[in-house]
C-alpha cells in the first residue's frame, strides 16, 4: 500500500543497471511501492515485477493505472526510442527519460553527429553515407583505423573498427547491401578515429539545469589488459581521477551546448544524458575533449559503480527532473571509490550456455552482512528450483565494491566474487587497477 505522501514508482528494464537503480530508489524517503517491468529475479527482492512489453506505451500505461504509478523511470534505450515517455507524459504521468525526439541522440547516429555539427560540439569529423560508393569515398579520405557506425540501435553491435580498408568496405557492404542489421544499418556514419582515454559522464537534467554525476570508465574488452573482443562492458569504476579542468571543459564545450541545442530545436529533454567522451592530449600538452557518442539513458555497467557514490535521495532527484524543477538534493561530489565487476558466462560475447546453477547468491539479496561494502546486481539470471538461481545470459551478475579508497573497493568486490560460482564463470581481474 502507498504510505503517507510517498509515490509509487515503476522502473522499466531488466539488467544490472535497473537492479542498481531499483536498489537506489528503494532507499529513498519518497518511494512508496516499487514496481519493475519486466525486472529480473534479483529485482524481485526490492520491487514487484510485471511481465510486459516495455516498448508498448499502452501496456506500460495499463500498468501505471493498475498500480497508481506517479513516476516512471525508463532504463534502456528501446522504450525511449519507441516514444513510451511521450505516451506516458500525454497521460499525465511523470517520466524520467526523454521523448522520442530527444532519444534520437542515441537512436540515430546520423542525427546525433549532425546535431553536434550544428551546435559546435566537438566530435570526430564524419561523413554520412547512404550508398556503397559514398562509403568507399568516405573511407578513401581517411587513414586507419577506420570507424564505421550503423545509424540505428544495434544492441552494441553497430560499431566496426578496422585497420584494413577492404575490411571496412566489407563492413559497409554487409550493412548497406546485405542489410545485416536491417533498417538500423543505413545510413552509415564514417568518422575519423579519435585516440585517447575514454570517459563516461552522466548529467541528469530537467532540460534547463543539470547535475553531473561522478565520472566513470567502462572496461569494454572481454579480457584483462583490455584485450579480446568488445563486450557490453565487463566492469567499470568511478570516480576517474582527471584534472578538475576536464570536467569544466565537458560542461562548457559539451553539456551546456547540448542542452542549449536541444532547447533551440524545441526538444524538452528530461532524463539523463550519457556523454561518451575521448580525452586527447595534443602536442602542446592541452587536453581536448570530443564526443564519441551520446546515450539517452544511464550506462551499463557504469551505473552500478556510480550510484553507490551518490549521497542524497535518488528518487527525489529523478522526480524533480521529470517535473522540470531539478533539485540539487543529491551530492555528486564523490566521496570514496566504487568499482563493479561483471561475472559473465564462458564464451560471452560469443556463444555461451544457459541454465547453469549459481552458488553463493545469498538468496538473491543485493547486500549480505558478511560482505560489507559490496552489492550483487542480477542481469542474466533466472529462477531455478528451491529458490536458487541459474544463468540465463552473457552478462550474468555485476558485483560492486564500495570503499574509502580504490584498494578497499576492489578488495570488497573481489572478496564477494570469491564466494560466487557457476560453471565456466568468467570475469576480469583488473577492473580499476589504473586508479591505485
Ligand atoms: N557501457 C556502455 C553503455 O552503456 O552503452
Amino acid at each position: 500500500m502507498k504510505k503517507d505522501d510517498r509515490i509509487n514508482i515503476l522502473v522499466l528494464g531488466s539488467g544490472g543497471r535497473e537492479h542498481a537503480m531499483t536498489h537506489a530508489l528503494s532507499k529513498s524517503g519518497i518511494t512508496g511501492e516499487l514496481h519493475c517491468a519486466p525486472g529480473n529475479p534479483g529485482i524481485m527482492e526490492l520491487a514487484v515485477t510485471h511481465s510486459a512489453d516495455i516498448r508498448d506505451g499502452a501496456a506500460v500505461l495499463d500498468l501505471c493505472a493498475a498500480h497508481d504509478i506517479a513516476l516512471v523511470v525508463i532504463g534502456p534505450e528501446a522504450p525511449l526510442a519507441a516514444g513510451v515517455a511521450d505516451i506516458l507524459r500525454q497521460a499525465g504521468i511523470r517520466v524520467f527519460g526523454p521523448g522520442r525526439d530527444g532519444a534520437m541522440l542515441e537512436s540515430s547516429k546520423a542525427f546525433s553527429k549532425k546535431f553536434m555539427r550544428r551546435h559546435g560540439i566537438p566530435t570526430p569529423d564524419f561523413d554520412i553515407c547512404a550508398t556503397l560508393d559514398e562509403c568507399r569515398l568516405a573511407i578513401s579520405k581517411r587513414t586507419p583505423p577506420y570507424v564505421v557506425k550503423a545509424d540505428g540501435l544495434a544492441a552494441g553491435k553497430g560499431v566496426f573498427l578496422s585497420d584494413d580498408e577492404s575490411d571496412a568496405i566489407r563492413a559497409c557492404e554487409d550493412l548497406i547491401v546485405h542489410k545485416k542489421l536491417g533498417e538500423a544499418g543505413s545510413p552509415l556514419v564514417i568518422e575519423d578515429f579519435a585516440p585517447g582515454l575514454e570517459l563516461t559522464v552522466f548529467a541528469v537534467t530537467d532540460g534547463e539545469s543539470y547535475i553531473t554525476l561522478p565520472p566513470s570508465r567502462d572496461h569494454k574488452r572481454a579480457h584483462d589488459g583490455d584485450r579480446g573482443p568488445n563486450t557490453g562492458g565487463m566492469g567499470a569504476y568511478s570516480p576517474v581521477s582527471i584534472p578538475r579542468s576536464i570536467m569544466g571543459i565537458v560542461e562548457d564545450a559539451v553539456l551546456r551546448p547540448t542542452l542549449n541545442g536541444l532547447r533551440s530545436e524545441g526538444i524538452d529533454y528530461r532524463g539523463v544524458i550519457y556523454m561518451g567522451l575521448m580525452i586527447t592530449r595534443d602536442a602542446s600538452g592541452e587536453d581536448k575533449i570530443s564526443v564519441i557518442e551520446y546515450n539517452v539513458r544511464f550506462g551499463d555497467p557504469e551505473t552500478q559503480a556510480v550510484l553507490p557514490l551518490l549521497d542524497g535521495d535518488f528518487a527525489s532527484m529523478l522526480l524533480s527532473c521529470a517535473e522540470g524543477r531539478i533539485e540539487p538534493n543529491v551530492s555528486a561530489d564523490a566521496q570514496g571509490a566504487a568499482l563493479c565487476v561483471v561475472l559473465a558466462s564462458g564464451g560471452y560475447p560469443g556463444e555461451f550456455r544457459r541454465g547453469l546453477p549459481i552458488a553463493g547468491l545469498n538468496r538473491g539479496r543485493v547486500e549480505s552482512p558478511e560482505f560489507p561494502g559490496s552489492f550483487v546486481y542480477h542481469a542474466g539470471t533466472a529462477a531455478g528450483i528451491d529458490g536458487e538461481f541459474v544463468t540465463a545470459g552473457g552478462r550474468v551478475l555485476t558485483v560492486v565494491g564500495l570503499g574509502d579508497t580504490f584498494k578497499e573497493a576492489r578488495d570488497r568486490a573481489y572478496t564477494r566474487i570469491s564466494a560466487i560460482s557457476f560453471e565456466d564463470m568468467r570475469y576480469r581481474s583488473d577492473i580499476g587497477w589504473s586508479e591505485e
